[in-house]
């Protein structure tokens, strides 16, 4: 399978042709990063001096804000600086939405936006647990955050004047929901109760949410599944845009610095085809409601 999808836009803000708007969902819900070779997210002269791993705070590796409130988080910038980052963020998350809601219209009222990230930090060389780190193959999913079924969709952009972000991307998710889930032993009852109790987890982590982690993890830790699983190496050029639902595209970003990142969240049910989510093709691998 052919996994990018071309998508030949030149602005954030639709309307796009007929034949744009007809392809782009089924392209993201089969699984595909829609992929868009000259669409790129200007910054202004004033902004490039952010492009530096200087204005995280030192712990964390990305500065982000949750679209609505003004709390940023990740930098020790204060005062006209911090007022300046917000400004870029906030106009990535404008931009980006613009740009699913025209290309995807029939998603645009179910869409709820998630954190809207920038990620100056390079990743090659970072060191973490094996569970933390994306240059492992892996689909998103969050311990502390159960998505119920929630869709995670993504929009991202490589920011660097010059270098590639590099991703190596995987197997399909229904190969790899059928090849790791027979090794995951179900919940513990009463476990996602406790966890919630002691708010540990924001909100209840259903059965999905568990298979979910389980896959992440597996899929992690798994070296022979790491090197020997059919993948495909992406160099995504700088000044580029792509998509993809992150919680069923297997994906590892192997290097690259300076990019931005929107999360949205869309409900099984406003997809065209509910059945091609994970969680309808858990369902049908475990033969039951998983929420
Ligand atoms: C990830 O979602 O695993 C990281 C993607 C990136 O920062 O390129
Ligand atoms: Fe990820």
């Amino acid at each position: 399978m052919q996994i990018l999808e071309p998508l030949n836009i030149a602005r954030w803000q639709g309307p796009f042709s007929p034949e744009i708007v007809a392809n782009a969902a089924d392209a993201l819900e089969t699984g595909k990063l829609l992929y868009a070779p000259q669409l790129p997210f200007e910054l202004s002269e004033s902004e490039r001096r952010f492009l530096s791993p200087d204005c995280l705070d030192g712990k964390s590796k990305n500065i982000s804000f949750r679209p609505g409130s003004r709390a940023l988080k990740g930098t020790h910038y204060q005062g006209s600086e911090r007022n300046e980052l917000l400004g870029m963020l906030q106009r990535y998350y404008n931009h980006s939405f613009d740009l699913l809601k025209a290309l995807c219209p029939a998603y645009s009222q179910d869409l709820t936006p998630g954190f809207t990230s920038f990620r100056p930090a390079e990743i090659a060389g970072r060191t973490t647990s094996w569970r933390h780190d994306d240059t492992r193959l892996h689909v998103d999913a969050f311990p502390s955050r159960p998505m119920q079924g929630l869709r995670i969709l993504r929009v991202f952009t490589n920011v660097n004047p010059v270098a590639p972000r590099v991703w190596r991307v995987g197997e399909k998710f229904d190969d790899a929901a059928a090849r790791l889930l027979p090794g995951i032993k179900p919940p513990v009852p009463g476990a996602a109760s406790l966890l919630h109790w002691l708010r540990i987890v924001k909100g209840r982590r259903t059965e999905y949410d568990h298979f979910m982690l389980g896959i992440h993890d597996r899929m992690k830790a798994d070296e022979t599944y790491q090197s020997q699983v059919p993948q495909t190496k992406l160099e995504i050029a700088p000044g580029t845009t792509w998509a993809c639902y992150t919680d069923s595209v297997s994906h590892a970003a192997m290097s690259g610095q300076f990019a931005f990142e929107q999360t949205f969240y869309l409900p099984v049910k406003a997809m065209k085809d509910p059945e091609r989510s994970p969680l309808r093709v858990l369902e049908r691998l475990v033969g039951r409601n998983l929420t």
